[in-house]
């Protein structure tokens, strides 16, 4: 089978070329397309997709990276063109599941309409709102609507500072992204989901409100039947936004003792959980892509 991986970098970053070796390993030869080069187009024989000059002629696809940082229009045109492919062959993740997830504020809106337990949280452009919801409140955390890493997150407890955020982002064209702060026991959770189950899932402890391991957070793995509960929201997260895989963030609330889904990332990182866990995801994802290309 030739499996593509797709990305934007010229030469393959950790995830990805660990992604390249597992395709290897099971005998499958993998192809690195970078997505700036992928071109569309919609012809009287049907849709082609082409990689510079060369039609793109792959078994399946594991999308990555797209790029960071992008325009609206080429990020639009990026996944237009993935979702081509996925009209041919079997892309992971699914693009236009990608969509929703890569925007925070839909991710959650689709999780709450489905029933699934997020925290308050409200989207706006107005400088008013964002006062309102953080006297309401009295500790919220902004966070960039399309971000990750813990970066960019701010805790705040004054009104006035969200006002002073929200209308200088409002002048710079962008909107804002205000949540009711948890009071987490030191930790949350991050689920790891490939299919339909949980192939590792970890505790990320820290002194500080920001539990990504990218933020200095320790790893300690967690058995299933620790947290029952927040291993079931993670694999009804994943099936509702229908992913394949995905890297689920779950907190626990001391105030209202309930669990909450933070976010979902369709494009997890996974040393952390390997450490922590001793699984290999991208072995696990390879395996679970060449099953659904055969079915
Ligand atoms: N509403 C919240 N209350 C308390 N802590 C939060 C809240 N939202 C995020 N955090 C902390 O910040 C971290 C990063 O937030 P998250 O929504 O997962 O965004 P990112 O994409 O940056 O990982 C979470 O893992 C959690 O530790
Ligand atoms: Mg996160």
């Amino acid at each position: 089978m030739k499996i593509a991986v797709i990305e934007y970098r010229k030469t393959p970053p950790k995830t990805a070329q660990e992604l390249i070796e597992a395709i290897e390993r099971k005998g499958h030869t993998p192809v690195y397309l970078k997505a700036h080069l992928l071109d569309a187009k919609i012809t009287t024989r049907g849709v082609e997709v082409y990689h510079g000059p060369n039609p793109v002629d792959v078994d399946a696809a594991l999308m990555r990276n797209i790029g960071l940082y992008l325009s609206p229009d080429t990020f639009l045109k990026r996944i237009g063109v993935i979702e081509a492919l996925a009209s041919k062959i079997p892309v992971v993740n699914n693009p236009t599941a990608t969509l929703v997830t890569r925007d925070k504020w839909r991710c959650l809106l689709k999780l709450h309409l489905t029933g699934l337990p997020v925290p308050e949280t409200l989207v706006t452009e107005n400088p008013f709102s964002a006062m309102r919801f953080t006297n309401e409140k009295k500790k919220v955390v902004y966070k960039p609507i399309i971000g990750s890493l813990g970066l960019g997150g701010t805790l705040i407890q004054d009104p006035d500072i969200s006002f002073h955020i929200t209308r200088s982002l409002k002048n710079l064209g962008l909107p804002s992204y205000y949540q009711e702060f948890l009071e987490k026991p030191g930790f949350d959770y991050r689920v790891f989901v490939v299919g339909d189950r949980v192939i590792g899932a970890m505790k990320r402890i820290s002194s500080s409100w920001k539990t990504n391991i990218a933020q200095g957070a320790s790893g300690v793995r967690v058995e299933e039947s620790e947290a029952p509960e927040v291993f079931q929201i993670a694999i009804k997260a994943v099936k509702t936004l229908g992913l394949d895989y995905a890297g689920v963030d779950v907190a626990y609330d001391l105030n209202t003792g309930k669990h909450y889904i933070l976010e979902v990332n369709a494009f997890p990182n996974w040393e952390g959980l390997r450490r922590a866990t001793g699984v290999n995801p991208p072995e696990i994802i390879v395996e679970y892509l060449v099953e659904k290309t055969k079915k």
